[in-house]
């Protein structure tokens, strides 16, 4: 896909996210408002309930209490004290709030503002809030002869309660802009992902024809050349083409195999033999086949084998081309000089290898990465060393393979240092 078409869908799917996200807070704040309203609708049904009850009460006793004194002063209401106690006007609120589906904490007070006193009040709490923030009722809005006072209400918890009644549709709304959020995210990684793999794949085509194009025009000039007569009777020629055929052929076999391996690799159906094998003797011949190819840079390989115990049960063929892989890695990146350690140790249950080289080193951030098939470190445009990118990965294969390990330490241009590790024993 076009890098502008990536970027212009990332972008809209993202401002597409927001409004919707804005959206849903919009609704959010909707219903919540709506809540509210409804609550102090609530509350005030119930308080004006409260309020005719009390007065109701007052009346009853009055009447009772004393018919004559009553007659003269019928508009002053009676002392709180004589017919409401504190208890039972928080068991009256609480009844009438419950049935009302209010079901949390409140103080409440019968306040006058004259003299800015509490005539009952529940508890010596929230008594500034009650007056600031709480709801008000008039008491005895008939009695004229009194200066006014007000039946109180304030909810400490009440932003809380309205919450609660809304945390079902904030839990789902949240729920579902983290799916969101997480879908998007992993597909945009997974469009990049898939990007960097069809780049990769390219190259390893390109690099693939290039490294089949040189033995095969090769073998076709020589090939030509044999065809000719003159030629062909001059002894010495022959020999060396039939020599240079034979030498193109096994590199060709050897890339056709290398890439045949890669795909056995992906099916899971490498086959192992299971044998004594000696890492040392191993290694060794690796180092005589690569000797040359490291002399001509002037460069060496120097052993170190530490390790007592050198027989590992294992396959002899992918274990040789286990080290083949990183020997031949430890040269092609040390452009000048190459100088390549080997050194081998005993630990409890295996043995160590150690393969350290001076080359042009691996960054931290592609240090993981380099055990993915295909995955070549970049250096530009152009790749000054040959490779498909498929060597440490078959290595992973083949050391997971032998339940073993592999970790790297490098510094870019300060050289690379593979640590292998192989148990004596494949325990399944
Ligand atoms: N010793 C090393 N020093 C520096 N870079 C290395 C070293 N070994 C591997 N790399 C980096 O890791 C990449 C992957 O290595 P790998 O052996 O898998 O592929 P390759 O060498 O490019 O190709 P091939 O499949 O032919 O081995 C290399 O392209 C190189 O960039
Ligand atoms: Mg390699």
């Amino acid at each position: 896909m076009n890098q502008k078409i990536i970027i212009f869908t990332i972008i809209s799917m993202t401002l597409a996210l927001i409004g919707l996200m804005v959206i849903q807070i919009y609704w959010i704040q909707n219903a919540s408002s709506v809540k509210e309203a409804n609550f102090r609708r609530s509350v005030t049904e119930a308080m004006v309930k409260v309020v005719e009850k009390v007065e109701r009460m007052e009346k009853h006793k009055a009447l009772k209490s004393n018919q004559y004194e009553s007659m003269f002063n019928f508009n002053r209401h009676l002392p709180y004290d004589a017919f409401l106690t504190r208890g039972a006007l928080d068991s009256m609120i609480s009844l009438i709030l419950n049935s009302r589906g209010i079901d949390t904490r409140y103080e409440f007070g019968i306040y006058k503002p004259e003299g800015n006193q509490f005539l009952i009040k529940k508890s010596d709490n929230y008594q500034k809030e009650l007056i600031k923030k709480g709801y008000a009722f008039p008491l005895f809005q008939n009695d004229i002869y009194t200066s006014p006072e007000y039946l109180c209400i304030f909810f400490p918890r009440e932003k809380q309660f309205l919450l609660t009644e809304l945390w079902g549709m904030l839990l789902i709304s949240i729920l579902l802009i983290i799916v969101i959020v997480y879908s998007f995210t992993y597909t945009i990684a997974t469009i990049f992902k898939q990007k960097r793999l069809s780049e990769m794949k390219n190259d390893f085509i390109n690099n693939m024809t290039h490294e089949f194009k040189t033995p095969i025009s090769t073998i076709s000039l020589a090939c030509e050349a044999l065809s000719d007569k003159d030629l062909r009777d001059s002894g010495n020629f022959l020999e060396s083409y039939l020599t240079m055929i034979r030498e193109e052929n096994k590199r060709l076999s050897v890339m056709a195999e290398k890439i045949l391996q890669t795909a056995v690799i992906d099916k899971g159906q490498m086959k192992m033999t299971r044998e004594k094998i000696n890492i040392h003797d191993i290694i060794t011949d690796v180092i005589k086949n690569l000797r040359i190819q490291v002399e001509i840079k002037d460069g060496e390989i120097i052993r170190n084998f530490g390790a007592v115990r050198s027989i590992i049960e294992g396959d002899k063929v992918h274990v040789t081309n286990l080290f083949y892989n990183l020997l031949d890695n430890a040269n092609k990146y040390s452009p000048k000089k190459p100088l390549i350690r080997v050194t081998t140790d005993n630990v409890q249950n295996g043995i160590v290898i150690h393969i350290e080289d001076n080359g042009i080193g691996i960054g931290k951030n592609e240090q993981k990465k380099i055990f993915d098939k295909l995955y070549r470190v970049p250096t530009g445009n152009i790749h000054e060393v040959r490779g498909f990118g498929l060597g440490l990965n078959y290595v992973k294969a083949i050391v997971d393979e032998h339940h073993g390990k592999i970790s790297l330490e490098s510094e870019v241009n300060r050289g690379a240092k593979f640590k292998v590790f192989l148990p004596f024993v494949i325990k399944e």
